[in-house]
Order: C-alpha cells, then sequence, then structure tokens
C-alpha cells in the first residue's frame, strides 16, 4: 500500500505525521545520539512539520518541538501519557523516587514532599551550599593564576558537595568519597542503558526484570559486577546515613525534612522510601546543575559585556562577603545568565513520554505504548518563539520580558505537574555558585578546539570544558 493511501486510511480522516527524511535520521537512536543537534532542526525544516514520526520494531515514535503539544501533553493531557520505558532504568538505580514513580505512589509522595522544598526551607540550606563552594574555592586557590582545569568536572564536583550537604549536612564527609565515585558508575550505566533501550526498544516489563536481576542476582560478569557494586554502594551509604540520623536527631538538612515529612494521612515516608528520594535527589540534582554551569562559563567566556555586567552585580551586591539568601533574590543578573544558558544548552536537553492511551496531536493518531520525544534543545532555539535565538543575551529574563515568556517554549525544569521539584533549589544553587566563584576567578577558555555538546542523558561538553582560571584583584 502507498504512502499516501496508508496515511488516509488511519481512523477516518487522521494521518500519519511526515516520517524522518530516507537515510538521515530513520531511528530513535540516531535521533537521540547525534551530537550535532542542530541536525535534526533541519530534519523537522524539510519536512515542514512540528512533529515526526516513524516506528523501531514493533514500536512507534513521534519527535514534537511544538509548545502546544508541550502544553498538552505535560499539563492538559497529562493522564494520557506516562514517563517513557527508559526511565525504568533509572528506576534500577534509584528505586521508585519521584522522578521513577508513577500513579498513586507517586502523586502521594510529591504531595508529601514538595514542601519540603518550599522558599523558607531552601533558605536554610544557603549556609550548606555555600559552605561547600567555598570549600571547593579555596581549594582553586592552591592553584597557580593561569591554570587550566575540566571546568565541566569540577562543577560536577561542586554541585555533589553542594547536594550531599544540603541533604546530609556535615554528617556526609567520609560517606562523601564512597558515594561520588559510585554516583559516577550509576549516571555512566543510565547513559550506555538509555542508548540501547532506544537501539532495542525492549517492552518494559523486561526492563524492570533487568534492573531487578541486576541488583539481586548474586554473580554476574564484568561491566555489569561493576555496575551492581555501584548499586549496592550508593544503597548501603545512604542507608548508613538514614540509619544514623534517625538515631541521633537533626542537622537541619533535607534529610531531617524527609524524615519529619507526613502524608495527609499523617504517616511517614518508610525507610525504603526515604532511601530512594535520597539516590533520586543526589542522581537528580548534580549532575543537571552541573552542566548548566559548565554551559554558562563558556557562554560568559563568548561574551564579556554579559560576563563584566556580571562581575559588577556581584561586587555591588556581595563585595567578598558570602552571600546569603536574600542576596540570591538580589543577584538578577546573575540568575537570568544562569536561566538563559539553560536555553541554549538546557542540561535535560531531551523530554520522553509514553502514551498509556490512544491520543492525537495536530489531528495525527497517536497510538497507546507510542513514545513521544521533546527536544527541549530545538523548542528552546526556534526563532518562532526566541527572536535571534543562538544569542546569549539574558535580557530575555529580566521583568516583564520574563514574564512574556512562551509557556511550554521554555522547559529547562520540564512542565506540568511533573515539573522538577527541585527546580528553586537549583536556580538559588546556580546563582550562589555563579557569583563566589566570580567573587574570585574569572574563566577564560583555552585552545582553539571548539567545545562540542554531547547529548547523553544531560547535555554535557563532548571532550569536558579546558578554561584557564585567573584570580580576580580583591576588592578594596
Ligand atoms: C539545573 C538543574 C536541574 C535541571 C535542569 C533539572 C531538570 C529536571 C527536569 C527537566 C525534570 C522533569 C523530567 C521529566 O519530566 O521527565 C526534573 C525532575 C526532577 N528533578 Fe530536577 N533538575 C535540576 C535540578 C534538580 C535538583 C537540584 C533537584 C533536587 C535537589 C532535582 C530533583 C528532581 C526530582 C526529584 C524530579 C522528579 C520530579 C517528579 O517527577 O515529581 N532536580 N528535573
Amino acid at each position: 500500500m502507498g504512502i499516501d493511501a496508508d496515511n488516509e486510511r488511519v481512523r477516518g480522516r487522521r494521518r500519519k505525521p511526515p516520517g524522518l527524511p530516507q537515510g538521515k535520521l530513520r531511528t530513535a537512536a540516531q535521533l537521540l545520539q547525534n551530537p550535532d543537534m542542530l541536525a535534526h532542526l533541519s530534519a523537522f525544516d524539510e519536512q515542514g512539520t512540528d512533529l515526526l514520526g516513524w516506528r523501531n520494531g514493533l514500536l512507534r515514535f513521534f519527535a514534537s518541538r511544538s509548545p502546544d503539544h508541550v502544553e498538552h501533553v505535560f499539563i492538559g493531557g497529562h493522564d494520557k501519557y506516562r514517563k517513557a520505558t527508559h526511565y525504568r532504568l533509572i528506576a534500577a538505580v534509584t528505586g521508585e523516587g519521584l522522578l521513577t514513580a508513577e500513579g498513586e505512589e507517586w502523586a502521594s509522595n510529591r504531595r508529601t514532599i514538595q514542601p519540603i522544598f518550599a522558599k523558607r526551607h531552601l533558605d536554610a540550606l544557603v549556609p550548606h551550599m555555600t559552605a561547600a563552594t567555598a570549600d571547593f574555592l579555596d581549594r582553586w586557590q592552591q592553584r597557580p593564576d593561569g591554570d587550566t582545569l575540566d571546568v565541566a568536572a569540577a562543577m560536577s564536583e561542586v554541585t555533589l558537595d553542594v547536594v550531599g550537604r544540603a541533604l546530609f549536612g556535615a554528617t556526609l564527609s567520609d560517606a562523601a568519597d564512597r558515594l561520588r565515585p559510585a554516583v559516577v558508575v550509576g549516571l555512566r550505566t543510565g547513559v550506555a542503558a538509555a542508548r540501547l533501550q532506544l537501539l532495542l526498544a525492549l517492552p518494559r516489563w523486561i526492563v524492570d526484570l533487568g534492573g531487578w536481576l541486576l541488583y539481586n542476582v548474586p554473580f554476574v560478569p564484568p561491566p555489569l559486577s561493576g555496575i551492581r557494586r555501584s548499586m549496592h554502594t550508593i544503597d548501603d551509604v545512604v542507608r548508613g546515613v538514614v540509619d544514623a540520623r534517625s538515631s541521633s536527631g537533626g542537622e537541619g538538612d533535607l534529610l531531617d525534612l524527609l524524615l519529619a515529612a507526613r502524608d495527609e494521612d499523617g504517616n511517614a515516608l518508610s525507610r525504603t522510601q526515604v532511601r530512594d528520594e535520597v539516590v533520586t535527589i543526589v542522581l537528580a540534582g548534580h549532575e543537571t546543575t552541573a552542566n548548566g554551569l559548565a554551559w554558562l562559563w563558556y557562554l560568559l567566556a563568548k561574551n564579556p559585556e554579559a560576563r563584566e555586567r556580571l562581575q559588577q552585580e556581584v561586587d555591588d551586591v556581595l563585595g567578598d562577603r558570602i552571600p546569603t539568601a536574600a542576596d540570591a533574590d538580589r543577584l538578577v543578573w546573575t540568575t537570568a545568565c544562569f536561566q538563559e544558558a539553560m536555553r541554549l544548552y538546557p542540561p535535560a536537553w531531551v523530554l520522553e513520554r509514553e502514551a498509556v492511551a490512544e491520543d492525537e496531536l495536530d489531528g495525527y493518531r497517536i497510538p497507546k505504548h507510542s513514545t513521544v520525544i521533546f527536544p527541549v534543545i530545538l523548542i528552546h532555539r526556534d526563532p518562532r518563539w526566541w527572536p535571534d535565538p543562538l544569542r546569549f543575551d539574558p535580557r530575555r529574563f529580566l521583568g516583564e520580558r520574563a514574564a512574556q515568556s512562551l509557556r511550554g517554549a521554555y522547559l529547562p525544569f520540564g512542565a506540568g505537574r511533573r515539573a522538577c521539584v527541585g527546580a528553586t533549589f537549583a536556580l538559588m544553587e546556580g546563582t550562589l555558585i555563579a557569583a563566589m566563584l566570580t567573587q574570585r576567578f574569572l574563566l577564560d577558555l583555552v585552545g582553539g578546539t571548539p567545545v562540542r555538546p554531547e547529548a547523553t542523558v544531560t547535555l554535557r561538553p563532548r571532550d569536558g570544558l579546558p578554561m584557564a582560571m585567573h584570580r580576580r584583584p580583591a576588592l578594596v
């Protein structure tokens, strides 16, 4: 049957959306792995569409760059969708934390946990954030002026420490040394597994079974044994800290708040739920912020005027003081720079959902079990919503203009009821780290090698981000 006839045949007037151009992006894996993401923009443009559709084995895939579709899938019609299957691979490490749980279990936990991330609690966490950042910068201070370092790796180091201290206060120290390498393996595994899943398009239950076997079967060959060890290490460390805290009492951190949280019936989270949420927060809350910050330093080095304005703001608002929570609200240009960096390089550069019921987008049928992919980076760089889209212009996020930004066209933290629960935390953290680093240092790109984005689970600089650090003169 010809393509046209096939299109017209489906359910009355509904048609299939344009497919991927021949010889270009034939599978979801290619769509998600090609580091030159702007190539995908041409796939949409060549087809003159905001919605592409294709098949991989038995599974149907769609990709959309439409803010209206974002609104529909994440907000208006969210009950027809759930997280795509590869989130189940993350669940092998995190358990059923907020990022991966579904249905009533997720809804109940979200109601219990969301208040923990309220502004008043976050303000109380600021001293933990700034202490971690100050220690990190003290280590930089030992280096010679002009030293070159991988700023992407450095941002991972500081954000892991920040989230660790926000969760565990001062308790983490030796636990962190065990946790850090295990988390790195966990993240790498997530990347490899997500790619495998996209290539093989495995059914959900097989993915769940695979995760269970990996964790529970004692003898697995390398490299699976290394992954298994890391999963157990994360588990041991987190359970150890939770158990110790339950008997010793408060440190004024997120763990205290999790242990004290009660659902509508007055029930506390179970020990396993606390463990799952802690691991989720460590995984969801550090690499994302780290990548957002890495791209910020890259963009500031390329845009000296924006960088000078940032330095001026930091000098005016903070001088050489350690920032407080109140300062974070006054660092408006710094925050706008971080938001604009996440527009051009969104750490969560793609979001995916699986249809649990048949749906329709732009009149096209979305069959049950289809995966709908939103390449956030394309939406953030679409000239229809963002004039002069490739220009780094933090003014887009200042005052009235910020309020005008289109719903569905800016989604670094996702959208709707499953949007990032840590968004305010992350904005505050990004602003404070950026400001504190700017108080002391200036970062410049080195060498002529172009910095290219790599699209893994997060969007990060492919070969790291080598930059030269220079001390800024002390303020008098
Ligand atoms: C710049 C940093 C961050 C970015 C870009 C980011 C991005 C996102 C995105 C896009 C989602 C939604 C995923 C989806 O709908 O499929 C999400 C969910 C989530 N994030 Fe973040 N995140 C960041 C920082 C954080 C931090 C600091 C925390 C915790 C302290 C955190 C915890 C979570 C959790 C628990 C969820 C799941 C929420 C739910 O489904 O109820 N994130 N994040």
